[in-house]
């Protein structure tokens, strides 16, 4: 049976790469896209989910509209200079307009209500800021022993951080609902910085997804021009931060975990740290909520899976 899940999402041209990557796979069933600010502003990660939904021939997938700041900090600028002023490349006037809308409900009350209906069923797979997960589990506690796991994009166990020194994007645009989603109390497998730095790309695998010659393949083709600029301008390789959330359900054989305690930072300049304590229990001064934290991929082999699932499409 396909895992059921709710991907949350700040689109964003990695988030775009784990969006096609899960509607066109099998092994997991797309109950909904919520969306979140991030990358962009909200507007933006609304019409770029509806148009990854499209794209991919599912215009059935909701895509339901979430925060558009955190929880508590003040709303923040995004990052145009990774992922475009429009959170795609800044190729959005060159890709289809959305034909349809968001639902009416909320990202917190769609969460909530689609867990209540499926309990123990439904995935969380947030890979923006946790902001509408963490009102889920505010509005809703209920949901919290329900759900059935969250895997998430977000945080860095050993390698420091890339919105801060100390903190991961994701974490650190919203650390207070960072906060409250690593200590609700459910299941969580970190796909952070550590496993990101282990899956870097070059112009090669943007010429092989260009060349593949379908909607979905020509819609990251587009995108793909601003990074490949961006990758000459900054003379470096392009990492997926959020494909290994959804690569780590479809195909848990190629990631490395391993269990740690884990908590957030929320206050000073570590704000949204992912402070994991790797000591041995015996040295451990306190108990601390362990989580899943994805370390390595076997890069050759997802690059692989990617290519397999996107160059399907259509046939
Ligand atoms: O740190 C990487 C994360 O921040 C990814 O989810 C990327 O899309 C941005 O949201
Ligand atoms: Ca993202």
């Amino acid at each position: 049976m396909p895992e059921k899940i709710i991907i949350d999402t700040d689109p964003g041209i990695d988030d775009m790469q784990a969006i096609f990557l899960a509607l066109l796979s099998t092994e997991v069933d797309v109950l909904g896209i919520t969306t979140v600010f991030g990358n962009s502003g909200l507007d933006n990660s609304v019409a770029n989910a509806l148009r990854l939904v499209e794209t991919a021939g599912r215009p059935d997938v909701p895509v339901v509209r979430g925060a558009s700041r955190p929880i508590l900090l003040p709303p923040r600028p995004g990052a145009p200079s990774i992922h475009g002023a429009d959170g795609l490349g800044n190729a959005a006037d060159r890709l289809p307009k959305p034909k349809g809308k968001a639902i009416g409900q909320n990202a917190a009350n769609f969460i909530v209500e689609t867990v209540l209906a499926h309990p123990g069923e439904v995935t969380l797979v947030p890979i923006g800021p946790i902001t509408n997960i963490a009102l889920a589990a505010r509005l809703e506690p209920a949901i919290i022993s329900k759900v059935k796991r969250v895997v998430l994009m977000g945080g860095s166990a050993f390698v420091g951080g890339n919105a801060s020194a100390a903190g991961e994007a994701n974490l650190y645009n919203d650390p207070h609902a960072a906060k409250i989603v690593f200590e609700a109390g459910w299941p969580i497998v970190m796909a952070g910085l550590d496993v990101t730095y282990r899956y870097l790309l070059g112009e090669d695998y943007l010429d092989l997804v260009s060349s593949l010659g379908n909607p979905v393949s020509d819609f990251m083709k587009e995108v793909f021009v601003f990074v490949r600029q961006r990758m000459i301008e900054w003379n470096s390789r392009e990492a997926v931060p959020d494909l290994h959330a959804v690569a780590y359900l479809i195909a848990p054989e190629l990631y490395t975990t391993r269990r740690l305690p884990c908590y957030i930072e929320t206050e000073g300049r570590t704000a949204g740290m992912t402070v994991v304590d790797p000591r041995p229990p015996a040295r451990r001064n306190e108990v601390i909520p362990e989580i899943d934290v994805i370390l390595d991929v076997h890069a050759e082999k997802l690059r692989g899976l990617f290519l397999q699932r996107i160059g399907a499409f259509g046939k």
